[in-house]
C-alpha cells in the first residue's frame, strides 16, 4: 500500500539523512508493526518534499542530527506540533526531553543523578573554579543538547584552560553540563528499556578498550543484562516523572558505591536495543498501536 491511502494505517518512523532507511535496530518495529497490519516507512525530518499529513502518526526514532541543527529541528517539531501531528512520543515530552536541563526537575523530583552543574547558554563560567569547589579532578563537559556524545570532552580539571576555547564554542549555542568523571563508566552504562512505562528489559553498554563513550559510533559494544525488581523500580520512578507517560523509554545510568545515578533519561530518539529481547519488537510495536488510538486492540 502507498502512503496516503488511508485504508491502513501508515506511519513514518523519523530519521535523518545519515540513516535514510533507518537504523537496523529499528528494523525490528517495521515487521513487528506489519504484524499488527501497520504499515510504517522511514521518512527524513528535513526533508522539504515530505508532506507529513499524509501519516497517522509520527514516530521519533534516528533523527540523530538533531543536536547539531537544534533550531532548525526545534522549527520543524513545532510545526507539527501545531499542525496536529500524532506524535510519539507526544509533543510534551519531546519538547521537555529535548534539553537536558530537565535533569534539574528529576533532580529536584529525588531521583538520584550523576552530580551534574548546569551553566546556561551565554553564561561566563569558571569550569574548573566550579568543579574544583566540589572536589573534582577529571570531569566531563557537555552539551544540554545532545547526543551520541557529540561534543562531549572529558578532562583533568588542572587542565581545564586546554579546554576553554571548545567549551566557550559550546556555551555559545546551547548550555552545558559539568559533571565528575566517573570511572564506573568502564564497567559499563545501564540502559533500562520501557515501553508504556512497563519494563521491557535492560543491556549494559561498554566502551572500547581505551574509550570512556560507550556509543558503537565510538566501537562500545552491549549485552543483555540482569537487573533487579529494586533497579526496574527506581528506573521506572524516572519514567514517570516525565510530562506524560513516555510510549518508549530508555533509562541510562552508571552503578556507583551500589547506588544507580541517572545519566540520562532518553524519550526522545533512543536506539531500544530491540534486538535485546525476542519480544521489545512487539511491545514496542502495541504501545505504538496504543498511542493510535487502540481502534483494532
Ligand atoms: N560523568 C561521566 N562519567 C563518565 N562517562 C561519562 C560521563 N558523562 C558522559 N559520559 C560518557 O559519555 C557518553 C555520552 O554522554 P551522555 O550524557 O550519555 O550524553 P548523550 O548520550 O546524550 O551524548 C556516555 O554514554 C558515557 O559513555
Ligand atoms: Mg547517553
Amino acid at each position: 500500500m502507498k502512503a496516503g491511502e488511508k485504508s491502513c494505517r501508515v506511519l513514518a518512523l523519523v530519521t535523518c539523512d545519515a540513516y535514510p532507511d533507518l537504523y537496523e535496530d529499528d528494523l525490528l518495529l517495521v515487521d513487528a508493526l506489519e504484524q499488527l497490519g501497520i504499515e510504517s516507512i522511514p521518512a527524513i525530518w528535513s526533508d522539504a518534499a515530505v508532506d507529513w499529513t499524509i501519516f497517522d502518526a509520527l514516530v521519533i526514532r534516528t533523527t540523530w542530527d538533531y543536536f547539531e541543527r537544534a533550531e532548525e529541528f526545534r522549527a520543524w517539531l513545532e510545526a507539527r506540533i501545531a499542525a496536529g501531528a500524532l506524535l510519539c512520543n507526544a509533543g510534551d515530552i519531546l519538547r521537555w526531553n529535548f534539553d537536558k536541563r530537565y535533569l534539574q526537575d528529576l533532580e529536584a523530583a529525588g531521583v538520584p543523578l550523576v552530580p551534574t552543574i548546569c551553566i546556561a547558554r551565554g553564561e561566563r563560567a569558571d569550569v574548573a573554579e566550579l568543579a574544583r569547589a566540589r572536589g573534582w579532578e577529571e570531569i566531563v563537559v557537555k552539551p544540554t543538547i545532545s547526543g551520541g556524545a557529540y561534543r562531549t570532552y572529558r578532562f583533568l580539571v588542572k587542565n581545564a584552560a586546554d579546554h576553554a576555547q571548545e567549551i566557550d564554542e559550546t556555551l555559545a549555542d546551547c548550555g552545558v553540563l559539568v559533571q565528575p568523571f566517573l570511572p564506573e563508566i568502564f564497567n559499563g552504562e545501564l540502559s533500562l528499556l520501557f515501553f508504556d512505562g512497563v519494563f521491557s528489559h535492560a543491556v549494559r553498554k561498554r566502551p572500547a578498550p581505551g574509550e570512556y563513550r560507550v556509543q558503537f559510533t565510538f566501537g562500545g559494544t552491549n549485552e543483555v543484562a540482569e537487573v533487579s525488581p529494586e533497579l526496574v523500580a527506581q528506573a521506572r520512578a524516572c519514567v514517570l516523572a516525565a510530562p506524560s507517560l513516555p510510549v518508549y523509554a530508555r533509562v541510562d545510568g552508571v552503578i556507583k558505591d551500589g547506588q544507580f545515578l541517572l545519566m540520562e533519561l532518553e524519550v526522545f530518539e533512543p536506539l531500544l536495543f530491540l534486538a535485546a529481547h525476542p519480544e521489545a519488537p512487539e511491545r514496542f510495536a502495541r504501545a505504538v498501536r496504543g498511542r493510535l488510538g487502540g481502534k483494532d486492540e
